[in-house]
């Protein structure tokens, strides 16, 4: 595990993007496995800013989301696949065809996940896949006590969750209870993983994901145990880790 401090949420999006830039370049037809949720907006935002400054090409790039809110179709702004289009997509060259967001309008749970799941795999696996961090610890929408061991699957919310994220939607009562999200199984397969976290708010669940037990209770604590682990915090994130890190 590799831990990169940053002193602001600038430098943490400059310097995560530096990450992704280099997978980018390094291989061209690389699939990325992509997040949703306030810490990576300044990464596609400077990944965009590159874009326009000819420095990156996305033409050969895939990308696949972590995870999508069952119920809600690709013209809701809510959606993730219309944030990813909204912060990322639509300012860059990357091919609509490589741009993969589980199906939330699929009401067929087992279905969605499947296709997924096998979308997944027919990409040949993510190369480096970015994550943020719920406070309970939730990677994707994998929420405390899910099994290490899953694939793409339907999971009911929790009240954390919903309470953290209702800042996006008008009304509390229009979060969505349930989500498609990738599994931890599927995470954990990525070749590379980059955890990236901003402000005090996250500050103890990161010490506690990568210093604690590891337990399903903290999923993200399984990330110890990813052979290519980077972790971006910027100055209020990693308060509580351990000074010497380097
Ligand atoms: C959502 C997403 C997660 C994300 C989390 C934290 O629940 N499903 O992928 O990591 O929010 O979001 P934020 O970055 O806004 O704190």
């Amino acid at each position: 595990m590799k831990i990169i401090r940053a002193n602001s949420y600038q430098d943490m999006s400059r310097k995560a993007a530096n990450l992704i830039s280099a997978q980018v370049i390094m291989k061209p037809n690389c699939v990325l496995g992509l997040a949703t949720g306030s810490t990576p907006e300044g990464i596609y935002k400077q990944l965009i800013d590159w874009y326009n400054k000819g420095d990156l090409d996305f033409d050969r790039v895939t990308t696949i989301n972590l995870d999508e809110y069952v119920g809600l179709d690709h013209s809701n702004e809510q959606s993730y696949w219309y944030f990813m289009q909204k912060h990322f997509f639509r300012h860059i060259n990357i091919r609509p065809e490589n741009v993969y967001v589980p199906d939330g309008t699929n009401p067929d749970a087992e279905r969605a996940c499947r296709a997924y799941d096998y979308i997944i795999q027919r990409c040949g696996g993510i190369d480096l896949q970015l994550l943020g961090i719920g406070v309970d610890g939730h990677i994707g929408f994998n929420e405390p006590g899910a099994a290490f061991e899953l694939g793409t699957h339907k999971v009911r919310l929790q009240e954390s969750t919903i309470q953290a994220n209702k800042r996006f939607f008008a009304h509390e009562d229009e979060v969505p209870k349930e989500a498609y999200t990738m599994g931890i199984k599927t995470i954990m397969q990525a070749h590379k993983v980059l955890l990236c976290a901003s402000g005090t708010a996250k500050a103890a669940i990161i010490r506690e994901a990568l210093y604690g037990p590891v337990t399903p209770q903290v999923p993200a604590s399984i990330l110890q145990m990813h052979p290519d682990l980077t972790v971006v915090v910027d100055h209020e994130a990693g308060a509580c880790l351990p000074e010497d890190m380097d």
